[in-house]
């Protein structure tokens, strides 16, 4: 690395920071997507209606640009070209996800679609016949709509349920598929959707996000227990849960302790029970819920208990901590009543959210850019939860689709360089890194207007022709390097 090139990274990070930008050997990359964001086929052969088939179809005014995603990038049809694309960018791996709906059209194991299993044995196939380890996420948000007319989430019974299919997606698949996520992002399935009623299911109801909570947490953990017993024996595979987490920082020394809570609202609830040495809830959470629960007049608290028993069955269900991180948040005390919204609604807490000043936007309302959140997310999962694995399941940047897209390179140097700080300074395991998109997508209910793509997909052809952008260019020059110096004769 040259003198200059030293100190214009030194500039960009703030501090001389002078160790090379070398991943470590094995680090692996890759990219991904989900089902009902990119697949299309809504209603091939025998798919049953997932809830965002139903709610977008019954009413496009959910979604900002009136769109849905009937077709989407029909990646039903075009599979093959997207496999492609993950091969023109190196990729180790592509995260995708299955479709519920799709694979059990009943949402109960008396009927499995054979064109559903058939589309995802393809899919699979063509990956390794191209040397691409596919990574299943059971569970992307398209619950079927059968099972939310039967309460969704809200009902505890779900955790059979989603163990049933998960059972039966592990069998047909489990001898070629070693990393799977159970479910994406239960912050969204809980908070987002019952706090604002905006996601499918739309479902809004203050009393939601917090038992959805606890079912969430008990049907992952039976998805994972499914898999230690009946599937890991001969396949030897691994499962955890992505976990979505704004990082969140104190505004000033006076906001530490509403920081720390905060924190266990937004992440713990969701990671505590899983990954802490003792299980449950946090317990600093826990007692402020009983506390407020009280005050409100409720005869229980607001936040379910665990049984001893639950507690024992949740803890410890992971093989490795997946993590989803875009954007970080500065918190504050609140006035009474002002409460911080985004995507935990933290209601009952008088906590405001803020960003600073100099964190630049990106194309929709809740993406601001600050690289080091992701390096201090990181370093509070070690310091929470021990040297777990941790695997970087999403990470991306959204922009109006430019095709020299500059900032969605700047927004991937930045970040992957506070990845690398957090593994070589701070020594965290960090394992993988997944771009968030290989392609623009069906972005629920911003449309198609927010774009993450790496490759631009034209939505008004036909034939949903990909393209890469710069930003292609570069990830791909990243994993071929397996560093961030990348030669100069090759940078854009
Ligand atoms: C599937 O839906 C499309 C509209 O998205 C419609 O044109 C087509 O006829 C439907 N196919 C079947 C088999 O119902
Ligand atoms: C940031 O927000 C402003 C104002 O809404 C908008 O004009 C601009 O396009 C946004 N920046 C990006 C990169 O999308």
């Amino acid at each position: 690395m040259s003198i200059k090139r030293v100190l214009v990274f030194c500039l960009v990070l703030g501090v001389c920071w002078c160790g090379n930008l070398d991943f470590p050997p094995g680090f692996k990359f890759g990219a991904a997507t989900s089902a009902y964001q990119i697949e299309g086929a809504w209603n091939a052969s025998d798919k049953h209606l997932s809830v965002w088939d139903f709610d977008t179809q019954s009413d496009p005014k959910m979604v900002r640009d009136g769109n849905n995603g009937d077709t989407a990038c029909d990646s039903y049809n075009l599979y093959k070209r997207d496999v492609e694309m993950a091969k023109e960018l190196g990729l180790h791996f592509y995260r995708f996800s299955i479709s519920w709906p799709r694979l059990m059209p009943a949402s109960f194991p008396i009927r499995i679609s054979e064109d559903g299993k058939r589309y995802y044995n393809d899919l699979i196939d063509e990956l390794l016949k191209n040397n691409i380890e596919p990574i299943v996420t059971l569970y992307h948000w398209d619950l079927p709509q059968r099972l939310q007319n039967l309460g969704g989430w809200a009902n505890p019974l779900i955790a059979d349920w989603f163990a049933d299919y998960a059972r039966v997606a592990y069998s047909f698949y489990g001898d070629r598929v070693k990393t799977w996520i159970t479910i994406n992002e239960p912050i969204v399935i809980c908070d987002v959707v019952y706090n604002t009623g905006l996601l499918a299911p739309r479902v809004q109801h203050e009393d939601g996000a917090l038992i959805c909570n606890k079912n969430v947490l008990l049907a992952h953990a039976k998805a994972w227990r499914v898999y230690d017993e009946e599937f890991k024996p001969k396949y030897h595979g691994k499962v955890s849960m992505a976990n979505q987490m704004v990082w969140l920082e104190a505004a000033s020394k006076e906001d530490e302790d509403i920081a720390i809570l905060a924190r266990e609202h937004s992440y713990g609830r969701y990671t505590h029970p899983v990954f802490s040495r003792e299980g449950g809830w946090p317990a600093k959470l826990e007692r402020a819920y009983a506390d407020i629960s009280k005050k409100q007049g409720y005869l229980r608290s607001k936040l379910p208990a665990f049984t001893k028993k639950e507690i024992e069955y949740i803890r410890g269900t992971y093989d490795f901590l997946a993590l989803n991180h875009y954007t970080s948040r500065k918190v504050r005390k609140g006035s009474p009543g002002e409460s911080a919204t985004l995507f935990t609604g933290i209601y009952d807490f008088d906590i405001k959210f803020e960003v600073d000043e100099s964190w630049k936007n990106g194309s929709t309302s809740w993406f601001y850019v600050y690289p080091e959140g992701i390096r201090k997310q990181i370093n509070w999962l070690k310091q929470q939860y021990g040297d777990v694995e941790i695997f970087i399941t999403e990470n991306g940047y959204c922009d109006d689709g430019d095709m020299v897209d500059d900032n969605r390179v700047e927004y991937y140097k930045d970040y992957l360089k506070q990845v690398l700080l957090a593994i070589k300074e701070d020594k965290a395991k960090v394992i993988g890194y997944t771009a968030w998109s290989m392609m623009d997508n069906f972005e629920w209910i911003d449309g198609y207007q927010t774009k993450f793509g790496l490759y631009k997909v034209d939505f008004d052809d036909p034939e949903r022709t990909r393209t890469p952008r710069k930003s292609a260019k570069f990830y791909a020059d990243v994993i071929k390097h397996n560093s961030l110096d990348i030669p100069e004769s090759q940078e854009l």
